[in-house]
């Protein structure tokens, strides 16, 4: 078994931000093609600030103490800032995990970036009624 640092492990015992907020402003859900888990990534904005981020994942330790660990740092960033700490956030995970885990990381900053186009999408009305949800692909 992969030793992990104790700040991994801690957030992995612990997490923090596990579940679903109601009416989030954002949604990302990524599938880990690998091992076939799921991450789901919440959050609620106001003013261009992450004022709330939760996840649910059917992953493994390593998704769940990094979605811990990314959820706590992104609250109270701007959405360019909560990219950029994600950014920050990978190159300091992934040099503690092992090769075979680095998609359990992935699949939460994957969700976050999707969260934050849905949010951005819905800011210009591209998400909600004629955006992608009622797309429909034509057959010949
Ligand atoms: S093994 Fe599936 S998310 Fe880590």
């Amino acid at each position: 078994m992969a030793k992990y640092p104790k700040f991994l492990m801690e957030h992995f015992q612990n997490p923090r931000n596990v579940g679903e907020i109601s009416n989030p402003d954002g949604v990302g859900t990524v599938g880990n093609a690998s091992c076939g888990d799921i991450m789901q990534l919440f959050i609620k904005v106001n003013e261009d600030k992450i004022t709330e981020a939760t996840f649910k994942t059917f992953g493994c330790g390593a998704a769940i103490a990094t979605s811990s660990i990314l959820t706590e740092r992104i609250k109270g960033a701007t959405l360019e800032e909560a990219l950029k700490i994600s950014e920050e956030t990978s190159h300091e995970v992934l040099s503690h995990l092992p090769k075979e885990k680095i998609p359990c990381f992935t699949l939460a900053t994957d969700a976050l970036k999707l969260a934050i186009e849905e949010y951005r999408c819905k800011q210009v009305g591209i998400h909600e009624g004629g955006g992608f949800d009622s797309m429909k692909i034509e057959k010949d």
